[in-house]
């Protein structure tokens, strides 16, 4: 672990993630697609958005918890879904053991580098995320080994549409890290000593698998391969949200939802949950703030569904907005990627407690005693925030 490994801010964070990461593994985790407006505007769009702080009357306590998903949380926050590589050796074990140490809930790419048995080991606050990808059957029986794992929900992931390119290019990830990929990956790795220390440490490389693709006892696909037949899979209709909802007797969040009209059919087709979230601004670019969504999608379902919100949190005052603009909890992803790859477990476990500092923060100066109180009356919003997609108000 680095001498003076803790670090008081998410951008702190991500400036040590820059400086020890390989170039092209740094880059996967900034993503952002084509000119990045939609990322850039994740994180500006919060910084519009004033709070309206008290004086007096303040309590000396606050809560927090949230339940979310069935699951009981210390806070209003879970950890989003993210089919990373190369971070960390640990990868989403040391995230789910952070998550499980403050008491939050991790959840599981299909194409995350750890297998869900070994994540599910370390937490019982386990959602797993799944792309539209394969047969009925294959999804049947990927669903089944979550299970199996201890997973409690499945995040259905629908908002992908295999935009790519990017303005600064993207990086280059090789298929396996076989030798020749090793010689040209060299010149990243070398002038990363710490990074490739923890790995060598371990007695291993990154392997750029993805295990939870498995079914039986074939060998874990590549991620390109992987990908190859998520990209063939038509793409799901209604119904097939229908039939996977019947598939899983937990919780079914369905994660991507930007517009009014797409909320009102996830009630209907009777998911637990949404998140209005744009993939971290990695997909469509140009789609809107999350933020900015999501009080008119959470005003035109009421409480017939969970509503949760991802893209952009870097601080415990965001998700003090979110909530106070009509989100019951949010997802995090760069902000504990960031995290990890400076400081592994220890360094999620940092993020975690920035964010719960800030938002305890917030709660207290708005004159709170739980993050239930929160409302649009503790906020500045400027006039033209909201961006509203789709006109069925329903
Ligand atoms: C590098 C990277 C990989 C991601 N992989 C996935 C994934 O496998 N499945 C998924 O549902 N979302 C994925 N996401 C999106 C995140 O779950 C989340 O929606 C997004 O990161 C939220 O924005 P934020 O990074 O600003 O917090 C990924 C995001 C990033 C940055």
């Amino acid at each position: 672990m680095a001498r003076n490994a803790w670090f008081e801010t998410v951008a702190v964070a991500q400036r040590r993630a820059q400086k020890r990461l390989p170039a092209p593994v740094y880059s996967a985790l900034l993503a952002g697609s084509e000119k990045g407006t939609t990322y850039a505007d994740n994180t500006a769009a919060f910084s519009e958005l004033g709070l309206a702080p008290r004086v007096a009357d303040m309590s000396s306590e606050r809560d927090l918890s949230v339940t979310v998903l069935g699951m009981d949380l210390a806070m209003p926050v879970l950890i989003s879904p993210t089919g990373v590589q190369a971070v960390h050796p640990d990868g989403e074990v040391a995230v789910a053991r952070a998550a499980a140490n403050r008491g939050i809930a991790m959840s599981l790419s299909s194409f995350a580098s750890k297998s869900v048995e070994e994540v599910g080991a370390v937490t019982d606050k386990l959602n797993y995320q799944v792309y539209w990808q394969g047969s009925r059957d294959t999804i049947a029986a990927r669903l089944d080994r979550a299970r199996a794992a201890g997973v409690k929900s499945i995040i259905l992931t629908l908002d992908w549409s295999f935009s790519n390119g990017r303005d600064w290019g993207s990086p280059n990830i090789p298929e396996k890290l076989n030798l020749r990929a090793m010689a040209e990956f060299a010149p990243f790795a070398i002038t990363k000593p710490a990074w490739l220390a923890e790995y060598l440490k371990r007695g291993t490389l990154p392997d750029l698998t993805v295990p939870n693709l498995v079914i039986g006892d074939e060998p874990a696909p590549t991620f390109f391969g992987a990908y190859g037949e998520w990209i063939s899979t038509p793409p799901a209709t209604w119904e097939d949200l229908a039939w996977l909802r019947e598939q899983w007797d937990g919780p079914v969040m369905l994660k991507g939802i930007t517009r009014v009209d797409d909320a009102l059919r996830a009630v209907d087709a009777g998911m637990s949950a949404i998140s209005v979230s744009n993939h971290g601004g990695n997909n469509l670019d140009s789609t809107p703030a999350s933020i900015r969504l999501l009080p008119d999608i959470a005003a035109a379902v009421g409480d017939q569904i969970e509503v949760l919100l991802d893209g952009g949190i870097r601080r415990g005052s965001d998700v003090a907005k979110a909530l106070a603009l009509g989100a019951k909890a949010v997802m995090i992803g760069r902000a504990y990627l960031w995290g990890l790859a400076a400081n592994g477990q220890g360094g999620v476990e940092n993020v975690l407690d920035i964010l719960r500092g800030g938002l305890d923060s917030a709660v207290l100066g708005l004159g709170h005693s739980s993050v239930r109180d929160l409302s649009p009356d503790d906020l500045w919003i400027p006039p033209g925030f909201t961006r509203r997609l789709g006109t069925h108000v329903g």
